[in-house]
């Protein structure tokens, strides 16, 4: 049976996946959405950097800032009493420079009062990592499909030389201290394969059911985002459809 944690720590989350609780995360970009994504009993909250999609209308997400990220981060973490925030690291923020990233990361902290941070990659940018680490910021790792340098979207390590590499990876992060790492768009077998080899808890987006847990983009299971439908991602509700009906009731009243 899943404990009734009170509010989710990274050591919590490393419990759950000792004691096979699966992990549930979702995205959220501003209050209102947040404060129902955390009372409905989420674990973790990421502020990602898709709110360059779906908050700012952007084809990628390339073109959010830092600044806009610690916008959204400071009013998610006003809304989150139980849920853990983690803020992913935008585009520009922390690549080729692990001063730059410690210095974004220290901002994000200090601004947002977030939890933990969120990078893309893997040993290329183990330097930013280890350095973000010594300043005692938690940090998430993302491998996989990587949407911030991404050229198409498609299933990743279907090849027995790329799970390898995945998997070496996945070993880096672990060996630097990651406390969790998320898996985008990768096949489902080789997702299991490094669930079980690595001891940190592992979160899937688009890579099966094996993963210690599971993450969407809140839009996405809503039905809110009409203009990208991933495939992998269960519509729970036709938010979209609901609220047209509720303003076309509204314009009519008026
Ligand atoms: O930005 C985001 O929403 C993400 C998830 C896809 C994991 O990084």
């Amino acid at each position: 049976m899943t404990k009734d944690y009170k509010r989710i720590t990274t050591n919590v989350l490393q419990e759950m996946k000792d004691n096979k609780e699966k992990i549930s995360m979702l995205t959220s970009y501003d209050f209102t959405l947040a404060k129902i994504v955390d009372n409905a009993g989420i674990d973790v909250i990421l502020v990602g950097d898709s709110a360059s999609n779906v908050m700012a209308g952007h084809e990628t997400t390339l073109p959010i800032t830092l600044d806009h990220m610690i916008y959204h981060a400071i009013s998610v973490v006003k809304a989150a009493s139980r849920a853990l925030v983690v803020v992913d690291l935008p585009f520009g923020s922390y690549q080729g420079d692990s001063k730059k990233a410690l210095r974004s990361s220290i901002r994000i902290m200090k601004e947002s009062g977030a939890h933990a941070v969120k990078l893309e990659g893997g040993g290329e940018i183990i330097d930013s990592i280890e350095r973000i680490l010594t300043a005692g910021i938690p940090v998430m790792g993302h491998l996989g499909l990587l949407p911030q340098t991404a050229e198409k979207y498609s299933v990743q390590a279907k090849k027995s030389s790329d799970a390898v590499n995945l998997l070496e990876d996945a070993k880096i992060l672990e060996k630097a201290g990651v406390f969790s790492i998320v898996f985008e768009m990768v096949t489902r077998d080789v997702a299991k394969i490094i669930t079980e080899s690595v001891k940190v808890p592992t979160i899937g987006i688009g890579s099966g059911i094996n993963c210690d847990g599971q993450v969407l983009v809140v839009h996405d299971m809503l039905g809110m985002f009409e203009k990208i439908k991933p495939k992998f991602a269960k519509r729970y509700l036709n938010l979209s459809e609901e609220i047209r009906n509720a303003i076309n009731s509204y314009v009519k009243d008026v």
